[in-house]
């Protein structure tokens, strides 16, 4: 897969997940201005992949440092000031390529031998440029599995989800492109997680990678920033969407309508889902036409995704 992230609290963990996964060849790492600015996710990103031991040739690359239309708007409030929640990881000398992201995601895109996934964790900005510079090579991808939007409420509005508000234009793109889509967003981002039990062992852990994870988890748990109480709140985010690829029989995944809200008011940047239908069903109930039909995860067996994480 190709991992396009932020990161971010959850984005690190998502790494952490996708590289130590024995069915998951990460072939490259982007980064794209969201949770924090761009040198700091790019700073952030490389920090996880040294505590990780991951190799220092695994390409990762820069990308956009800011939305298409929108000045950049940070998630500090939810990540800390430095993105990883002041958790202790050494500064990183790892390498990072001269490409631009999507440069290198073109190049590893048309390098590859088999189709890749695409996994988008992040505002959109990277994707949508892909698709508009190097449709030919980005129609090579398998699909795109992002994380991103709601069926129901959001976090940065009411109604957007961070990553699709952050970027509403670089969002429609993807949304509307010819490749298979899979949206993984807040209705079940908020709702895989690990309980206080599980994350105070993995903090006490003599592992420092598995104490990392834990003070990642913790941070979450103790923040009191508009995020729900209880043990959903130590959630797996992010890693929740790489999750639905290596099991998404634990997923409750449809085909559905969705349009992305671009317009100036209060619905920017939702995610509007058209669950009155199931696919083929347009014609039968002589609806308009609501959006093209992307997999949108509606649930999962929560208890049971955890533990694949954990
Ligand atoms: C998304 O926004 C970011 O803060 C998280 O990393 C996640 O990708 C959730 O809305
Ligand atoms: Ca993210």
């Amino acid at each position: 897969m190709l991992l396009d992230v932020d990161t971010g609290v959850d984005d690190a963990m998502a790494i952490m997940f996708a590289v130590r996964h024995q069915d998951i060849d990460v072939r490259a790492v982007t980064c794209v201005d969201g949770n924090v600015p761009l040198p700091r996710v790019l700073q952030n990103t490389c920090r996880v992949l040294d505590a990780l031991g991951a190799p220092r040739d695994l390409p990762v690359a820069a990308g956009a440092s800011r939305p298409l239309l929108e000045a950049p708007r940070d998630a500090a409030q939810a990540h800390g000031a430095d993105g990883l929640g002041g958790i202790l990881l050494p500064h990183s000398d790892r390498p990072v390529s001269d490409l631009h992201a999507v440069e290198l995601m073109r190049r590893t895109i048309e390098d590859s031998r088999e189709p890749l996934t695409l996994v988008a964790l992040a505002p959109l900005t990277n994707v949508a440029l892909l698709l508009r510079m190097y449709p030919e090579t980005a129609a090579r991808l398998q699909d795109i599995v992002l994380m991103g939007g709601s069926a129901s409420v959001g976090n940065a509005t009411a109604v957007a989800e961070f990553n699709v508000w952050h970027d509403p234009e670089a969002a429609r793109i993807v949304f509307e492109s010819e490749l298979p889509v899979r949206m993984y967003g807040l209705d079940v981002f908020d709702r895989v997680g690990l309980d206080e039990e599980s994350v105070a062992r993995l903090a006490a852990s003599t592992d420092p990678l598995t104490t990392a994870l834990g003070e990642l988890l913790d941070f979450w748990l103790r923040d009191e920033d508009g995020l729900p109480g209880g043990p959903e709140a130590a959630r797996i985010g992010d890693a929740g969407a790489v999750c639905s690829l290596v099991a998404p029989d634990l997923m409750d995944i449809r085909t559905l309508p969705v349009r992305v809200e671009t317009a100036a008011g209060p619905a920017r940047g939702q995610t509007v889902v058209d669950r009155r239908r199931g696919p083929g069903e347009d014609a039968e109930h002589g609806l308009a036409d609501t959006g093209k039909h992307v997999q949108v995860v509606l649930g999962a067996q929560e208890d049971a995704v955890a533990r694949l994480f954990l």
